[in-house]
């Protein structure tokens, strides 16, 4: 049986060229680069050059980039540090309903343990933030808004300049998850998006699991989140893992730009599975046909639930998800989808595609053939 793989909005493999840049920092460049011996001054000047080859790629000073554990790292950083650094000026956080967990669970945890106050934006039936709605929202005490670049479950790209434009506007920081976003849209530069905040993490675009950054406009500085010593200029303590950094570096320079999910290629792949999903009976399509990362395609299958669905597709060879991976495995419908609101509530029967690099036509034309059956056994 053949294995094709639809989740790579969960992760990516490894690119061999990325691992194979790694591979010195996890044999002969073993220094730390805290130390002052020749060793160690190996792996800062090392740590020190994948900094500014990662400002080359995102268009910004390498003084602006923390080196972080991934993309939750980032988020959490971003809001955190943000929130705790500018309390004294107001404990107003806004958000949408339908952000990442890494974002989320920062603004509930602020709220309930220290006194914060968050607003969280509504969204329309695909997803999307209104500008309009941010505008209305901000407040004096208002000290950081954080709207995603990209969904993640169902790949709503939310006009993010605009509402980095409307913060700016009145002086309130804004912070970008741009995880889904890099590697899959058109990129210039990190300023493209009117964030003083970018999260960014390696493992979405074919770098390795457990490396981050976050892009941190100058001159603010976020409260560090991680205690110790003095790493990355008293932002984030704790040994740099150089390997991790250089995975990410040079999946930066490699798939950012042009972005490693090519839109030429995936645009037919995903309008297949598109009109697939269409014409299959009570089967809806969920998210924004405009606004859309080109490689998601997310729909609710009503009368079967996401497991049933995921487990019946994963024993005829597709590994697909339901949406966030870190919810897989609960029966509790996604917070995106209850966000949307959809009249029907075939809330927890949620599947994504997403594709990727090794996609192709043949796998998609698999999933024709497997799906509709798929679906029938697991209404049963
Ligand atoms: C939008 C978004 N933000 C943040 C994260 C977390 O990134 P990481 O897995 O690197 O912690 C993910 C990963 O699923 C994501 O999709």
């Amino acid at each position: 049986m053949q294995t094709v793989y639809l989740d790579y909005n969960a992760t990516t493999s490894l690119d061999a060229e990325v691992r194979e840049a790694m591979l010195p920092f996890l044999g002969k460049v073993w220094g730390n680069p805290s130390s002052v011996h020749h060793t160690g001054r190996q792996a800062r000047a090392l740590l020190d050059e994948g900094r500014e080859r990662a400002a080359k790629v995102l268009g910004c000073k390498p003084s602006e980039i923390v080196f972080t554990s991934g993309g939750t790292e980032s988020a959490n950083l971003a809001v955190l540090g943000t929130a705790r650094r500018l309390k004294a000026k107001g404990r107003h956080l806004i958000t949408s309903s339908v952000e990442h967990p890494a974002v989320l669970q920062c603004c509930a945890y602020l709220a309930r343990q220290e006194g914060f106050e968050v607003t969280y934006l509504p969204v329309n039936q695909e997803g999307m933030v209104s500008p309009a709605s941010l505008a209305e929202a901000i407040r004096s005490d208002t000290i950081l808004v954080s709207v995603m670049a990209a969904n993640n479950e169902i790949g709503t790209i939310q006009p993010v300049p605009e509402l980095g434009g409307i913060c700016r506007e009145r002086g309130v920081l804004f912070h970008t998850d741009a995880v889904q976003w890099l590697g899959k849209e058109p990129f210039g530069d990190v300023h493209q998006f009117n964030a003083d905040l970018v999260s960014i993490c390696a493992h979405k675009i074919h770098g390795p699991k457990g490396a981050g950054a976050l892009f941190i406009r100058s001159p603010f500085q976020p409260d560090p989140i991680l205690f110790g010593g003095s790493h990355e200029n008293e932002r984030r303590a704790g040994t740099e893992n150089l390997a991790g950094i250089i995975g990410l570096v040079e999946a930066m320079e490699r798939f950012i730009h042009p972005p490693v999910f090519n839109k030429e290629r995936l645009a037919p792949l995903a309008d297949r599975l598109l009109c697939l999903v269409d014409r299959l009976p009570g089967v809806q399509f969920v998210g924004s046909r405009r606004q859309r990362l080109t490689n998601t395609v997310s729909f609710l299958a009503p009368g079967c639930d996401s497991i049933a669905l995921l487990a019946g597709l994963d024993m005829e060879g597709i590994r697909a998800s339901s949406g966030s991976a870190c919810s897989a495995g609960s029966l509790e419908p996604s917070h995106v989808i209850q966000a949307l609101r959809l009249p029907e509530q075939a809330s927890n029967s949620l599947v994504r595609f997403s594709l990727g690099r090794n996609s192709t036509l043949q796998e998609v034309e698999y999933v024709e053939e497997t799906l509709p059956e798929v679906i029938r056994r697991a209404r049963k």
